[in-house]
């Protein structure tokens, strides 16, 4: 019997079901009849309707393994929104966050269609001391001190009041469950800056890989993993909430280009290649910080971003959840790249500060990072469903 040629249609709906869902593109050629030429595009993994639940006793978008594409958007109370209008505003976008992540559209979205392919979209809400404020309570998160050493804060990247933090595995997801978020916080708040970025993009690696930053460093290795009691001990608090802090720390790309290798390195303790400490072989062996080399001096310089950064105590661990940026370069070519830095801790104060504060004091890194927005979240806990996000702090 001649086999029946595999329309590509075919193969991206019925096709791709009947092969498992998870096709590599050898075993569709190996299928096609030899007069039927290969698809140009291969069947992958269906990533679009892959889903995150919302509800839960902590919200989605924190121990959730990194989409590829995130929006940080802050927004500015209107003067006036006090505790009641807080409720009015989180139940609205509660229900819109909810049935965006189910791959609904919201109540009143005249884009209905974009709505449909929900990517593992998770929409986290997060509290600044300016919510609290307004809403007359005690704020539980401050912003962060100065750190004059590093920092050249832009007040356009600084603070914020409320914060949606948006993530996808498809960036049209993301800008469209933007769209319709702030279009119903309108009533109540203004945009006070949005930051958009990206990590490599879904199926491109193994799920959990660690992710590369635009200087090309493996970046998240020693970050507790999602689902460990490591990780909960660091970023949940017993309420199911946790704290954020939102740096943007641009890369000066241009001079860290100008490196060798071996300083690039050196800067940070940990192998460009496989992300191995320079005292270990592998990403995940652990660095030696007392080991010498031939000359006396530590094989993990003492400056490295990783001998600074480093905390033993799960307590006092934080979990870095971040995004590169890339906007536009200026017109000499310089590029306006770097980090969304996003950690998750369950105290700011005990956990982020003393370990900013050490790579503020010294840290070779800073000569090629500069921060240049800070702000500070309190992530309230989630909600079951039929409850709206905020409840345990507003109602
Ligand atoms: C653009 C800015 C930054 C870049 C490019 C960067 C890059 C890196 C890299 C490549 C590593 C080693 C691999 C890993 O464990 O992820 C690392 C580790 C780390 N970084 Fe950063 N980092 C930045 C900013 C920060 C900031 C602002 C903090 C906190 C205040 C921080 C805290 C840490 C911690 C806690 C570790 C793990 C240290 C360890 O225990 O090994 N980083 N970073």
């Amino acid at each position: 019997m001649t086999p029946r040629p595999i329309s590509r249609r075919g193969l991206f709906t019925g096709g791709a079901a009947a092969l498992g869902g998870a096709v590599a593109g050898g075993a569709v050629t190996a299928a096609l009849p030899p007069e039927t030429p290969a698809p140009a595009v291969p069947v992958l993994v269906d990533h679009g309707q892959a889903i995150e639940p919302f509800y839960g006793a902590r919200q989605a978008g924190v121990e959730t393994i990194p989409q590829a594409h995130g929006a940080f958007v802050a927004f500015t109370l209107l003067p006036g929104t006090g505790r009641d209008a807080l409720g009015r505003m989180m139940r609205l976008l509660t229900d819109d966050a909810a049935r965006l992540t189910r791959g609904e559209a919201p109540l009143a979205d005249t884009e209905a269609e974009l709505a449909v392919v929900p990517a593992r979209l998770t929409v986290t809400f997060g509290f600044g001391p300016g919510l609290y404020t307004a809403a007359g309570l005690p704020s539980p998160v401050t912003p962060l001190p100065a750190f004059p050493q590093i920092d050249r804060l832009e007040d356009r990247w600084n603070g914020g009041d409320l914060l949606i933090q948006i993530c996808a595995d498809d960036p049209i997801t993301v800008t469209h469950a933007q769209r319709m978020l702030i279009k119903d916080s309108r009533p109540f708040a203004t945009v006070r800056w949005v930051q958009r970025g990206f990590r490599r993009g879904a199926g491109m690696e193994a799920t959990g890989r660690t992710q590369r930053n635009l200087l090309g460093q493996l970046d998240g290795t020693a970050n507790p993993a999602a689902g460990t009691p490591s990780f909960g001990t660091a970023v949940w608090r017993a309420d199911g909430s946790t704290q954020l802090v939102v740096r943007r720390i641009r890369a000066e790309l241009e001079e860290w280009d100008l490196l060798g290798r071996t300083d690039k390195e050196n800067a940070v303790g940990r192998r460009l290649d496989t992300g191995a400490p320079l005292t270990g072989t592998t990403e995940l062996d652990e660095p030696d910080f007392a080991r010498l080399d031939a000359t006396g001096f530590p094989v993990m310089p003492d400056f490295a971003h990783v001998t600074r950064a480093r905390q033993t105590d799960d307590r006092l661990k934080i979990v870095r959840r971040p995004y590169n940026y890339d906007d536009a370069p200026a017109a000499d070519g310089t590029a306006d790249c770097g980090l969304i830095f996003a950690a998750y801790q369950a105290d700011i104060v005990a956990q982020y500060v003393p370990i900013q504060t050490r790579l503020a004091e010294k840290d070779l890194m800073n000569e090629w990072i500069t921060p240049i927005g800070s702000a500070v979240f309190a992530i309230p806990p989630g909600v079951p469903e039929g409850g709206w996000i905020g409840q345990q702090v507003l109602a």
